[in-house]
């Protein structure tokens, strides 16, 4: 809901449990007002006419207050906006007007030739903020940054505490916290995709606990490189400015005409604590980012782990065999399928299938999947290019390089340049052509290495790469998804990085982790949750022992447990397995698929964060709600603590359907459910229906 003061000056915008106002000073500067629990226009208008606060001489009165600080005058925060143009750095800018479309807030403001126009829109209680730059006037204006928003905490008498979700390779998503002090602490990416390093996402709070408090959340939706900071100013007033690019040394060229949009940058504030703070993430993700979230995501078999290069359409046959037979429904053909691609050194760039692994296409494959009654998907990775390619030899000028510098590998290949529409065209081609040559439902989307030399020689202005790059990507994401509607597509990008609003708004899931030992998932699980959903959360069952990483070895049970927790799948060598494997994977894939309404579309509790001992998650759907525990060791005998459930009706019985036990709701939310679970990586399904 939007409303708007008589005298259109002050605005409030709010969800169900908050609100979120801004006010046109006096001498035409925006400030924040408020963001936090719901209150009315009025309680806006008066706050709006409290008396400034005292300033100091070296203080500026803008600091702290400004809805989105802009380069240049009385300010010394850090720019959210920063332009120049032949003549002048920095923005002096008036307002001109606000208008509404539905319950989107924009207000207008000018500086010479530029229009910027920042706007505001509540969903559920999630605040989604953007700018646009429409360079209106003769001369060419240059972007050197542009966040998307600038949010303003309210004063707090205790010290502020910062979240984040921080990782490497195969160790993505991981939960730190740690007090907030005085100065700036910035989390990003200068990699030219979002990178496994962090999630665009912080948290603050002062004494929130899993289930109590407030906490402040922002998240940005943008797969390049990118920048959070959050500073302390010296009144301990703390903001939080994010955007696209790392750097302030240039974004893009506004020609005269020319108009940016930079990508949203979303806010949330709960007093549900960080559980009641993700619930709500997940929902407003489930309700407006996510494609046809309400379709539970089919459990897929990948074919990576099994068989890595080493593939053949015999092969992928007898998998798919097993696949189907223990209850699979996608199976997937990961690398090693087209082109001269027998190992990662070359075949990236040329999208037709290798005529010796698959002599007649992809199509008998897809057909003998589907006549199995599973659908059928394919990994690529298009905007990369191996040098030993049909595709670098044509067009060797089609990669990021700067003139008469070396070329760097990683993972032996290259990337192509997606800010050129040659390239783009060339991808849509080859694509739309694949996915019309056999019956492929899905997509995995990989992309296996960061910007190392993105330079352009010819181009004018070729920084502007790092964000053509990724608005190429998107638009042939979108261009694909609209011509090839049936077809679902997951972001990877080895592993977890490539994971953000922004990709997730064009994906139907994502791949977490390259890492799929199920006790390390656990804690990578536990961070990720903290924003995305596990609808969108793929997660393998694969061989133990882990030959991927660290050899551990695991019963099926606990790798089954700890994949359900998402959207599951298979990824061992089902070749290998024995007839009780498989009989038992059968048992646990059909027990998911029970399941699998609660924990895509349920409400998610944590009930324990996986610290060594018991952890265990909860989900809750209407009358059902279901147990995922976890013991990683037991010690001393001791049994595992009850679990205190959550979201559950105090005054009903619930029948546990593992155990046929009756429990009184008041006695699962207050003295808990005992698990049954020993030993070393033991785990626990346990299902409870509303009688
Ligand atoms: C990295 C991905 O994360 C893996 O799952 C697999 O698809 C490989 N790339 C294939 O090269």
């Amino acid at each position: 809901m939007l409303e708007i003061a008589e005298n259109g000056r002050t605005w409030i915008l709010s969800g169900p449990t908050s609100s979120y106002a801004l006010h046109l000073g006096a001498e035409g500067e925006l400030l924040h007002l408020h963001w936090g629990a719901r209150i009315s226009l009025a309680d806006a208008e008066a706050l709006a006419a409290r008396p400034e606060p005292k300033y100091w001489p070296f203080e500026s009165q803008l600091d702290g207050r400004e809805e989105y600080p802009v380069e240049g005058g009385p300010r010394f925060t850090r720019p959210a906006l920063s332009v120049r143009t032949d003549e002048r750095r920095g923005t002096e800018w008036t307002f001109e007007r606000y208008d509404t479309e539905g319950d989107e807030l924009r207000l207008r403001f000018r500086d010479g030739g530029l229009a910027i126009t920042l706007h505001h829109r509540m969903r559920h209680d999630v605040v989604e903020r953007w700018v646009t730059l429409d360079n209106d006037g003769p001369e060419p204006v240059e972007v050197l940054r542009a966040d998307s928003a600038t949010w303003t905490l309210p004063d707090r008498e205790d010290a502020w505490r910062l979240s984040q979700l921080h990782g490497r390779w195969a160790a993505e998503s991981r939960l730190t916290q740690a007090p907030l002090t005085y100065g700036e602490k910035v989390i990003g990416s200068r990699r030219g995709h979002t990178g496994h390093q962090h999630l665009p996402w912080v948290a603050l709070d002062t004494d929130a606990t899993e289930e109590r408090g407030e906490v402040y959340g922002c998240a940005l939706g943008w797969s390049g490189s990118w920048r959070i900071a959050v500073a302390q100013l010296p009144d301990a007033r703390v903001q939080i400015t994010g955007g696209a690019g790392y750097d302030d040394s240039g974004l893009l060229s506004l020609a005269a005409g020319e108009s940016f949009a930079t990508p949203v940058f979303a806010g949330l504030w709960s007093d549900g604590g960080f559980g009641g703070a993700s619930r709500a993430w997940h929902a407003y993700q489930r309700a407006y980012v996510i494609p046809d979230a309400d379709q539970d995501r089919p459990v897929l078999f990948n074919s990576w782990e099994a068989t890595n290069f080493d593939i053949s359409e015999e092969q992928q046959g007898t998998l798919a065999r097993r696949a189907a037979a223990i209850g699979v429904e996608l199976f997937v053909v990961d690398d090693g399928w087209f082109g001269t691609r027998t190992s990662d050194r070359a075949g990236l760039g040329d999208w037709a299938p290798n005529p010796d692994r698959f002599p007649s296409g992809l199509k008998p494959l897809a057909d003998y999947v589907c006549a199995l009654g599973m659908q059928f998907g394919i990994w690529v990775e298009p905007e990369m290019v191996n040098p030993d390619s049909e595709l670098y030899r044509a067009h060797p000028d089609w990669v990021q390089y700067q003139a008469g510098r070396k070329r760097t590998e990683f993972r032996n290949q290259l990337v192509l340049n997606l800010a050129r529409e040659d390239v783009r065209e060339y991808l849509w081609e080859q694509l739309d052509t694949l996915l019309s040559s056999a019956p492929i439902d899905y997509v995995k989307w990989d992309f296996n290495r960061c910007f190392t030399d993105a330079g352009w020689p010819g181009e004018p202005y070729p920084q502007r790469l790092w964000v053509d790059h990724v608005r190429g990507f998107y638009a042939l994401l979108d261009r694909l998804r609209a011509a090839h509607p049936g077809v679902a597509f997951e972001s990877c990008s080895g592993g977890g990085g490539r994971i953000d609003l922004g990709v997730m708004s064009r994906t139907d899931q994502v791949w977490t982790s390259d890492n799929t030992d199920p006790l390390d998932r656990l804690a990578i699980q536990h961070g990720f949750s903290q924003i995305h959903p596990a609808r969108v959360m793929a997660a393998w069952v694969t061989d133990s022992p882990n030959t991927q990483l660290n050899g551990r070895v695991s019963s099926l049970r606990f790798r089954f447990v700890s994949a359900m927790a998402g959207v599951l799948g298979v990824g061992g060598d089902l070749a290998e397995w024995t007839e009780e494997e498989l009989a038992e994977a059968h048992e646990w894939v059909e027990l998911y698929k029970r399941i699998r309404p609660l924990v895509q579309r349920g409400d998610l509790y944590r009930l324990r964060a996986p610290r060594g001992g018991l952890s265990a998650v909860q989900y809750v759907l209407g009358d059902e709600t279901v147990v995922l525990a976890w013991l990683q060791a037991q010690q001393y005998g001791e049994s595992a603590p009850a679990l205190r459930l959550r979201g559950l009706d105090p005054t009903a019985s619930y029948e546990c359907l593992e155990t046929g036990e009756v429990h009184r709701g008041a006695v699962l939310l207050h003295h808990g459910l005992r698990v049954d679970v020993r030993g070393d990586l033991d785990a626990a399904v346990l299902r409870l229906r509303r009688i």
